[in-house]
């Protein structure tokens, strides 16, 4: 694989500030000896401990700190809302934007998913788009149109795809502890690899990270990541303690060398 594999923890609405410091302080000294270029870690916490996760990850390599949302308008009347200017002044380098529970319990639409994306990319930060389909949707064996319309319409307007990484994980395996099979999640990834090589091209849609979530597991990473275009991951439960963040991490790069 090309570009180092990315594994991002979705810290959603968890951790307090202490949580946070006392996480990131474990986590540099576990991350530290993995950090040789071979793998890319990034921690999405919630806008509260951004501050702290930055301070407590200055200077370490191979570590991206993002954020969970982003809005589309750089400065404005949107009480509740934060630009991407203002995320970038803070120093984030990523956002993650329409996450299926955004989707689900936010009302978030392809359009605007693609408005938040292309705010992102404008400030120079990564945009991390989900998109997946519901336990319904997969059951009915609508997964590839469901993710075909969602990729299209959530990267609409993104003339340059440098900055752009898509994450696929369906709904029904969020945080239900049954993940995609390691074939499942393969075809996905690559009927999301073809649509992004029609759109941008060979050079640059092959260069785009597409990442897999949905109840990653240190026991479960190794038969995921060893496929063809899964090139990490967006991970929720697992992230959370350190140990098992860092013992997927690990055991992903091994399966990888
Ligand atoms: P999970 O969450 O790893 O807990 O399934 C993944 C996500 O929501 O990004």
């Amino acid at each position: 694989m090309s570009i180092a594999p990315l594994f991002i923890a979705n810290w959603k609405m968890h951790k307090l500030q202490s949580e946070a410091r006392a996480f990131c302080k474990k986590f540099r000294e576990n991350f530290e000896p993995l950090a040789d270029g071979s793998i890319d870690a990034g921690i999405a916490p919630a806008f509260t401990s951004t501050q702290v996760v930055i301070e407590a990850l200055q200077g370490q390599a191979g570590v991206f700190v993002g954020s969970q949302n982003v809005h589309w308008l750089s400065t404005g009347a949107h009480t509740g809302e934060v630009s991407a200017e203002m995320q970038r002044e803070l120093g984030l380098q990523f956002v993650i934007v329409g996450h299926s529970e955004r989707r689900q319990f936010y009302g978030e639409t392809d359009e605007f998913v693609s408005l938040r994306a292309q705010a992102a990319i404008a400030q120079k930060m990564l945009a991390v788009v989900c998109v997946g389909e519901t336990k319904e949707e997969f059951e009915i064996g609508e997964t590839k149109s469901v993710v075909t319309q969602q990729l299209l319409g959530s990267t609409y307007g993104i003339a340059d795809p440098s900055n752009l990484l898509i994450a696929y994980e369906p709904v029904w395996a969020i945080g239900t502890g049954l993940a995609a099979t390691p074939e499942i999640a393969a075809g996905v990834h690559k009927l999301i690899r073809e649509e992004l090589n029609a759109k941008y091209g060979l050079e640059q849609g092959s260069k785009i990270r597409i990442l897999y979530g949905g109840s990653t597991k240190p026991e479960n990473i190794a038969e995921l990541i060893v496929k063809d275009n899964i090139d990490g991951a967006l991970i929720g439960g697992a992230s959370l303690e350190v140990d098992s963040f860092c013992q997927l991490i690990k055991n992903a790069r091994s399966a990888c060398q």
